[in-house]
């Protein structure tokens, strides 16, 4: 291994958690039997990832709102002992057919149904979905200062919000928020340079990176236009998979994960084999040079 290996630990604080930094995702989760959702969360288990990630709003349009909640909580309730395993993640905010509502008394309702739908008495992190333009920091504050009072939540955090919009609302909480999710992938770069990953470092938030694959795009299977930054992506992503004899889309996690702000990267694979196969991502030893050609592929310009 050349002394500029960017080797990855596996594991990662978010609040006073200590969780793997592969975590699953259950938005594409509604719908599952009980038994193959089971199946999913033990294989995520397997390889650490104890940190489930979920939302109020995944399963509108399919099994309806709170559908993938639901689904964990009949889990959970499957497998005494499974709760305490997982350190559970959901969010709040997104209330059809209104697109956000994050005035207090919706995150809180929100907060009270994803309680109900998960079959538990608490959420670990509770984050504030998306954030909504039309209500005031104070509001927000006060939702999640109610509901950390009151034991239903432990930690507090935000996802897909700006570096400007954390500070805000952090100056109105006197608690520190625990976490950021944003997306990012080599397909999804803006964090790197409009200050989300800056502020996660200086208020040690941590940093959940969602489609940390593209949604799909950043695998073997997708066969991407010419010319694209998905191509050029992809044929970086390659040359270092069959290099280390791993999958692009372990690569890619790998890609992820090295960056130093980053704490966790949210695979969202159904797939049993695929989730424990994840755990490939450690093995991969990016070089600075292999950081820097992928990230060079996603801009389309050298570096300066
Ligand atoms: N905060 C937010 O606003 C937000 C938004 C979106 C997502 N999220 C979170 O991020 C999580 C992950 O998002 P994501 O599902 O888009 O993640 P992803 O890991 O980027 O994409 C998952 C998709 O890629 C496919 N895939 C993965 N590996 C593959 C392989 N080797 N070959 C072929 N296909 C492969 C999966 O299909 P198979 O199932 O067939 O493997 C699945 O459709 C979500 O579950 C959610 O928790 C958060």
């Amino acid at each position: 291994m050349s002394d500029d290996a960017l080797v990855l630990s596996t594991t990662t604080p978010i609040g006073p958690f200590e969780v793997g930094r592969l975590a699953y995702g259950c938005w594409r989760f509604s719908g599952s039997s009980v038994a193959d959702a089971t199946a999913k969360i033990e294989a995520a288990l397997e390889i650490g990832a104890n940190l489930v990630d979920t939302a109020a709003i995944y399963g509108f349009g399919e099994e309806g709102f709170g559908g993938a909640e639901a689904v964990l909580g009949e889990v959970y309730a499957a497998n005494p002992g499974l709760r305490d395993k997982t350190v559970l993640v959901t969010k709040g905010g997104i209330h059809p057919p209104v697109p956000y509502d994050s005035r207090a008394s919706n995150l809180i309702e929100s907060c009270e149904g994803s309680l109900a739908r998960l079959k538990s008495d608490v959420i670990d992190v509770f984050l504030v979905h998306r954030p909504d333009l039309l209500a005031s920091y104070d509001e927000v504050a006060e939702a999640l200062t109610q509901l950390r009072a009151a034991g239903k939540i432990r930690e507090a955090g935000v996802s897909n919000f700006t570096h400007t919009q954390i500070r805000a609302l952090q100056s109105k909480l006197d608690f520190a928020l625990a976490a950021n999710q944003p997306e990012f992938s080599p397909l999804a770069i803006a964090p790197l340079d409009d200050g989300t990953l800056d502020i996660a470092q200086e208020l040690n938030l941590a940093i959940m990176a969602w489609s940390p694959l593209g949604g799909g795009r950043l695998t073997a299977v997708h066969q991407p236009e010419a010319g694209t930054q998905e191509a050029r992506v992809l044929a970086v992503l390659d040359g270092i998979a069959t290099r280390d004899g791993v999958g692009v889309d372990h690569v890619a996690l790998a890609w992820v994960l090295a960056h130093p702000a980053v704490s966790m990267a949210l695979i969202g694979t159904q797939n049993v084999d695929r989730i424990k196969d994840s755990a490939k991502a450690y093995d991969v030893t990016l070089s600075r040079q292999d950081w820097y050609d992928v990230l060079v592929a996603a801009r389309g310009v050298p570096m300066p």
